[in-house]
């Protein structure tokens, strides 16, 4: 096993059956020397530091019907809302005082017929702090719409693939959507020049050691700037609702494998992680982690913003509660970094 950990820590990719066995390995000295390798390799491309990113929630309206989340089209049991446009620059005010370098704003997928008053949002934004990163996270679009909110000034954009196995996205989203055109998406998003995010759920219903080994794959071909990856945590009132949630301990498996074959990416360890575990994200961090995105999101609309169940908004998951973080973190022996924190590969 030392074997392949190291093999993939020096030559970036394993074969399939390698990928099998890192992902189901026992031997609890086996995963120890994994996670520590991750987080050597982790060390030596960012030191102890921690990235930060305010992620705002800009609404929780969404065209989509994907059968896991909370959001959803179909789910007639919670309030839709969308922030006002001063309500958004008033997060990111806030956001800034703090220290923050880079928002995201993050929300369910609207029609085209709104994509000019995001792209004036954008630009808003981008005029009073052009020294932020804006990085948007509104699912899948025409790639006018994104060429358009490049321009208007948005670094980056975050799309996690899901799975990447063409049989299980069908069991997760409504026949429409297919995986061709969000990998489609994915490359558009390349070559307008975002600093582009991709990534799936751990534990998501019907998801096996096969369509994992796929996505990892699939990753490194890809080659993405940022993973977003977090354990998959049921929402009571969609159709997978009856699911069990992913493990933080696969997750974190994850990161490593993925630290491992990517040096340079960057891993949010996930609000999901903290959600699950009181030390989730510590121990994403552990594993070769090094972003966190507390929510900078009016408080009083965050329970609303229900993707899955008992979602973490307080404590160390808020931008209020930075004090709490950066204690966490000190206990590891890390540190905020107030920087953008850019992709080293830029
Ligand atoms: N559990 C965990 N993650 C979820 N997401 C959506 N629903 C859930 C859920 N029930 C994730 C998806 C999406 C991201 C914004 O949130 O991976 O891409």
């Amino acid at each position: 096993m030392k074997q392949i950990v190291d093999q993939l820590r020096d030559e970036h990719a394993v074969t399939a059956e390698e990928y099998r066995a890192l992902l189901t390995m026992r031997d609890p000295e086996d995963v120890e020397y994994l996670m520590t390798q991750a987080r050597r390799v982790a060390q030596q491309q960012f030191g102890r530091k921690i990235y930060l990113r305010g992620l705002i929630e800009l609404t929780n309206v969404c065209r989509n019907d994907c059968l896991y989340c909370g959001i959803r089209r179909s789910n007639r049991h919670i309030n839709r809302y969308t922030l006002h446009r001063e309500q958004v620059l008033a997060c990111c005010e806030q956001g800034y005082q703090i220290g923050f370098r880079t928002f995201v704003l993050q929300g369910g997928e609207w029609g085209e017929d709104r994509s000019q008053w995001i792209a004036e949002l954008v630009q808003d934004i981008r005029r009073r702090w052009p020294d932020c990163a804006i990085t948007l996270s509104l699912g899948e679009h025409p790639r006018e719409t994104y060429a358009l909110w490049r321009e208007s000034g948005a670094d980056r954009y975050l799309l996690r693939h899901e799975t990447r196995d063409e049989r299980h996205y069908g069991l997760l989203h409504p026949t429409a959507m297919t995986i061709r055109h969000r990998l489609q998406c994915l490359d558009w998003l390349k070559e307008l020049g975002y600093q582009v995010g991709t990534g799936i759920m751990v534990g998501s219903p019907y998801q096996s050691i096969r369509s994992m080994v796929k996505d990892i794959q699939y990753l490194v071909e890809f080659q993405p700037h940022m993973i977003g990856i977090g354990p998959f945590i049921s929402q009571h009132d969609t159709p997978l609702g009856r699911f069990p949630a992913g493990s933080v301990e696969m997750t974190a498996r994850l990161y490593a494998i993925l630290r491992l074959a990517l040096p340079k990416v960057l891993i949010p360890s996930t609000t999901a992680m903290a959600t699950l575990q009181p030390d989730g994200r510590l121990r994403g961090i552990l594993a070769g982690a090094n972003v966190v995105m507390p929510n900078l999101s009016p408080s009083d609309h965050r329970q609303m913003y229900a993707l899955y169940d008992n979602k973490a908004t307080l404590g160390a998951e808020s931008a209020q509660g930075l004090n709490i973080l950066a204690e966490e973190l000190s206990t590891i022996g890390y540190h905020i970094d107030w920087s953008r924190g850019d992709s080293p590969r830029l």
